[in-house]
């Protein structure tokens, strides 16, 4: 059994991937290229967004973000403190202070009462200026994007909505990276859609921002070409091998895997639902499933309950033991007093079991059965 089976998907997709792969071999059209272009065009209409520029990988994807809207010394970025290390990263990298917020109890998504105190504290302390949130679509879920955006607008900050885990979610018609002024999202292999490598992409309506994009991605390339460097920029391409793995992958989220997603989690949160806190999703919104995620009642129950996973090998993970502020790299910024009690409960009680739109009923059913006799 697998975590995330790329195999079944592979076997399911083999003739259009094998026939797009070999089509780029012939060409020997290995960077940019027409699979390149069409995927961007694809993603674009697909989330309904003006341009999709892609990148070398969903970290990149952010640090572009970060770069278009000058980030940097003495400004502060508040980011979920339950999250993976790039959605934080890039503030540290670019000599910002990331200012980590609490997440929900339900979604597991930034708060938005945790993010209006933490902006209220920088305020009040007057050594940062507060520039930009980071808003993780964690798990594959998605954030309270009214309620973050009227923050973001009160207070006059940029919103970079992190779509890394949450390709194909959607909010009242809305789908994940539409949301905020720019997003990004990746297409590392295990993500809902992801290639056969690293992958990531930035999305924006803005005719400047997109160029800006395209210029960074390329060494800060101008007018002239890439011979015509006009500012300092990255290396930071998606190959056309990977778009042509991602065209039959993106048109099969979009025809079934979506549906097939809900279906697995439906049947995992029937099953567990009077013996762990199941995954909230709010009205109106459809989340991809990234992952499926449970709390257990506590650590030693959520170890016990791994351990026997473990020995009946049946595949599982933890998404995320430490909180942010907890990591060593981290365990210096300014915490402006926040506890992070909902960061803390999840990390300390989440365990994540297979998810993907090939799993059967009957493999779900072995994992049930070997979650339930743990208990
Ligand atoms: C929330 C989040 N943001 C960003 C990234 C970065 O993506 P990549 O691995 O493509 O750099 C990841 C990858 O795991 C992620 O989970």
């Amino acid at each position: 059994m697998q975590f995330i089976d790329l195999k079944a998907q592979y076997q399911a997709l083999k003739s259009e991937i094998d026939a797009n792969i070999q089509n780029v071999l012939d060409s020997a059209q290995f960077i940019g290229g027409s699979f390149v272009k069409e995927l961007e065009d694809k993603l674009a209409a697909f989330v309904g967004r003006k341009y999709c520029i892609t990148c070398a990988n969903g970290t990149d994807a952010l640090q572009l973000a970060f770069m278009v809207y000058s980030i940097g010394a003495g400004d502060a970025v508040f980011c979920p403190d339950m999250t993976f290390i790039s959605s934080t990263e890039p503030a540290k990298m670019f000599g910002a202070t990331s200012v980590f917020c609490d997440i929900t109890p339900d979604t597991y998504c930034l708060c938005p009462q945790s993010l209006e105190r933490q902006i209220q504290a920088v305020l009040a302390e007057g050594k940062l200026k507060p520039k930009a949130v980071v808003a993780v679509d964690i798990l594959g879920n998605l954030c309270d994007y009214e309620a973050l955006s009227a923050v973001c607008e009160k207070y006059g900050l940029v919103m970079i909505e992190d779509a890394a885990q949450s390709f194909g979610a959607s909010q009242k018609g809305k789908k994940a990276c539409a949301f905020g002024h720019i997003a990004t999202t990746s297409f590392f292999p295990a993500k809902p859609l992801g290639c056969y490598g690293d992958g990531g992409a930035v999305f924006t309506d803005d005719d400047q921002v997109a160029d800006l994009c395209r210029s960074l991605c390329v060494h800060g390339k101008g007018p002239g070409g890439k011979y015509d460097n006009i500012r300092v920029g990255m290396n930071s391409r998606l190959d056309n091998l990977q778009a042509a793995v991602l065209l039959p992958k993106l048109k099969a989220l979009d025809d079934y895997e979506i549906d097939a997603r809900q279906a697995a989690a439906k049947r995992y949160s029937e099953a567990f639902a009077d013996k762990f806190v199941t995954p909230f999703i709010a009205e109106g919104t459809v989340s991809v499933w990234a992952q499926y995620a449970l709390l257990a009642e506590n650590t030693s129950q959520r170890d016990r309950i791994i351990a026997h996973l473990n020995e009946k090998h049946i595949p599982n993970m933890v998404y995320y033991p430490t909180p942010q502020h907890a990591l060593p790299v981290f365990r210096n910024e300014p915490c402006y007093g926040e506890e992070f009690t909902n960061a803390n409960d999840y990390c300390a009680r989440t365990f994540s079991l297979p998810m993907h739109p090939y799993l059967t009923a009957e493999e779900q059913q072995e994992i049930i059965d070997a979650v339930l006799e743990a208990l």
